[in-house]
């Protein structure tokens, strides 16, 4: 089993976005007995709040749905996720530094970090999420826009793993 963090900084737009595209498109290919997913936020903004109205609604025009509450990442997080994926490099760097800290207090973390633009297809320069929260519902299907394809990619790398 290979687990997947999707990470940002309010856990109600894009990562939950991320997370619920990777997960139809896993329970499509029929791997999700081999790859699970969840996603959390660097901030604790939103506890138990649903997903942004504007990314529901992005996400309902693609036909997908998602059940996600928001949450705070967590120390435990780091040791059960293989794979935690940032949506920009402020989120990578705060993974990056607390990641440094457990390691240091002798946690033995799984966690490889990485930042989710890594998983574009042909783009050569490695590009933030944008942080759409102030912006409107183009800069939402926008970010749907980016995220779509870096799943799929993301899905057939890790399908060559399993
Ligand atoms: P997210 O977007 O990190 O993609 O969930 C944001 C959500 C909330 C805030 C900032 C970004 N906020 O400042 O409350």
């Amino acid at each position: 089993m290979i687990h997947v963090l999707f990470v940002c900084l309010g856990n109600i737009c894009r990562s939950p976005m991320a997370e619920a595209i990777f997960a139809q498109q896993v329970t499509h290919a029929g791997l999700d007995q081999k790859i699970s997913w969840d996603s959390a936020g660097t901030a604790n903004y939103h506890p138990g709040k649903k997903p942004d109205h504007r990314t529901l609604q992005v996400l309902t025009a693609h036909g997908i749905e998602t059940a996600h509450r928001a949450r705070q990442i967590t120390d435990q997080d780091f040791e059960r996720f293989e794979l935690m994926l940032a949506m920009d490099q402020s989120n990578f760097n705060d993974l990056q530094r607390r990641a440094e800290a457990l390691r240091r207090e002798g946690y033995a973390l799984k966690a490889r970090i990485e930042k989710m633009g890594t998983y574009e297809p042909q783009q050569p320069v490695v590009r933030d999420v944008p942080d759409p929260y102030y912006g409107d519902l183009k800069d939402f299907e926008a970010v749907y826009q980016m995220l779509e394809p870096a799943c799929a990619e993301l899905l057939q790398q890790l399908q060559a793993r399993t």
